[in-house]
């Protein structure tokens, strides 16, 4: 019997059809996985079974009953819990509170008193089933980001689920964070609860699936089961077609210092930062989530105050106070929270993809319009967004089409240092080898290149120079060739 069965879902915005005759089954105690490129449909879909979104057509059953699922109150009450990429937690209260954050344990009447003894001692007992020993009498704000998915998922308990759906729940976490997340995915299947999994790393994928369904372009094209799926077979399935290669890295003649900081000291630390960049290499930052790279790097571009420090831009000395001085010195820093620092969500594509190079289309007074939707149309074709319309609002696209939005908004400034955080997050396969062709293009025109990336295998790939960072300190600096996944662990966690 299954647990949840979809049946020929439909689901358009304004007419464009996004989930075509889509049919789907969970089984009790499955991890079921979804897969399918940017813009394929997979949230719209986890949407319509967490009452996020209605269906336009379609039938849905739970345990072999029809049923309508019309509001998140109906999925929970159903037993339908749902991990968002945003952790809805309250960072003030302790773990406890949270965990039974509206629905509260109450004593006996009269009084109807919160019962806290009752609610720690069950919140307790909640993290343990999850294999986890968190005191529960914590404050969230000062759990990690593992940690606090972690209380995030114990949640489920309190409505008994029989279904936990997580959208990408990995790409904000470290590895070691990731592989505790995944040991308890495991646990909660050994429990019975069925899993409904997304994520665009396929390694994840293999190691934790029963079952995969792959969406193209809004339509179902298989479920497998993932032990007898290669994961070539998973990516052609995908994007319809063999990647012959996963890492088009290029070689360029190693030119001129472009870029370096010195003794750049944060608000608040004694630590002090010293690095340079060079024209032909891509230089990558190594670290495990919050060993303190994005905090330099908003350092350097203005964002937050800096104590002290100095910045070189192709040997001169730039002041640099706010973002708007690191823009003027031919800085760009493409971030890797896109809804909060990257895109005005309520404008068009143009708009977001040319803000940040607007004097760049200027003669006189005028705006050269025809020529930043020219441009915005480029940078679409070039990166594959989805839907490839400049009018759109950025709102309406998936979350790894934002991302490439946020990436040719930059891209359009011809800085002369470009520093990525996290470029290829949330960004599925095809679109990843895209983006590291774009970083070998602005090699080889001259670009300096800078990466902060968590994926070793990433940085591995791509980079030719890797530095690691170690609580707020460069614990490393190894050329490519001399580079291991090891070596880069090791001195990533200090120890050298
Ligand atoms: N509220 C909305 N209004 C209009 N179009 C939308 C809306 N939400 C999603 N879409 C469109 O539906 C399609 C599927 O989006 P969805 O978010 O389901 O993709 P996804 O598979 O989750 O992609 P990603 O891997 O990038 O997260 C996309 O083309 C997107 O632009
Ligand atoms: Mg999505």
């Amino acid at each position: 019997m299954s647990l949840l069965e979809l049946r020929h879902i439909q689901k358009g915005f304004s007419g464009i059809p996004v989930l075509k005759n889509v049919s789907l089954d969970i089984e009790p105690g499955e991890v079921h996985v979804l897969l399918g490129e940017n813009g394929a449909g997979k949230s719209t879909l986890i949407k319509i079974m967490t009452g996020a979104y209605s269906k336009d057509e379609g039938e849905i059953y739970w345990e072999n009953q029809r049923i309508e699922i019309q509001s998140p109150v109906d999925a929970m009450n159903l037993g339908i819990a749902t991990i968002y990429q945003e952790l809805n937690l309250i960072p003030q209260l302790s773990v406890y509170e949270n965990i039974f954050l509206g629905r509260e344990i109450r004593k006996g009447p009269p009084f109807r008193f919160l019962d806290h003894q009752e609610m720690k001692r069950k919140a307790k007992e909640y993290l343990q089933r999850l294999g986890q020993d968190i005191s529960v009498e914590e404050l969230v704000c000062n759990l990690g980001i593992g940690k606090q998915q972690l209380v995030e998922i114990a949640k489920a308990f309190t409505i008994n689920a029989k279904m936990i759906i997580l959208d990408e729940p990995t790409s904000s976490l470290s590895a070691s964070e990731a592989a505790q997340l995944l040991e308890t995915i495991m646990e909660l299947r050994k429990q019975g609860i069925a899993i409904v999994y997304i994520s665009h790393r396929l390694e994840e994928l293999k190691q934790i699936g029963d079952r995969i369904t792959i969406l193209r372009d809004g339509a179902k094209i298989a479920t497998l089961p993932v032990k007898e799926t290669s994961t070539d077979e998973m990516i052609q399935y995908m994007v319809g077609r063999n990647l012959d290669q996963k890492y088009p890295k290029e070689q360029f003649q190693l030119g001129a210092e472009g870029f370096r900081v010195e003794g750049i000291c944060l608000q608040g630390s004694e630590k002090e930062v010293s690095f340079a960049a060079y024209q032909g290499q891509i230089l990558g930052i190594a670290g495990l989530v919050g060993a303190g790279r994005t905090e330099i790097a908003r350092g350097i571009f203005g964002v937050d105050q800096v104590k002290s420090g100095k910045v070189y831009v192709e040997g001169k000395e730039v002041r640099i106070q706010s973002p708007q001085d690191a823009i003027a010195a031919g800085l760009a820093f493409i971030t890797e929270d896109r809804k909060a620092e990257g895109l005005i969500l309520d404008q068009t594509l143009e708009f977001n993809m040319t803000i940040a190079s607007l004097k760049n289309f200027r003669k006189g007074s005028l705006l050269q319009l025809e020529q930043l939707t020219q441009i915005a149309k480029e940078y679409i074709t070039e990166l594959q967004v989805k839907p490839g319309d400049v009018q759109k609002h950025a709102r309406k696209l998936s979350g790894g089409n934002q991302q490439k939005v946020v990436i040719a908004k930059w891209l359009s400034t011809h800085a002369k240092v470009f520093i990525f955080d996290e470029p290829t997050r949330g960004i599925d396969v095809g679109a990843k080898v895209e983006v590291y062709r774009l970083l070998n293009t602005l090699v080889k025109n001259g670009a300096i290149v800078i990466v902060i990336s968590s994926e070793l295998p990433e940085i591995l790939g791509i980079c030719d120079r890797i530095l690691v960072m170690h609580e707020g300190q460069i614990t490393a600096d190894i050329l490519r060739d001399h580079a291991t996944q090891e070596g880069i662990m090791k001195a990533a966690t200090g120890g050298m």
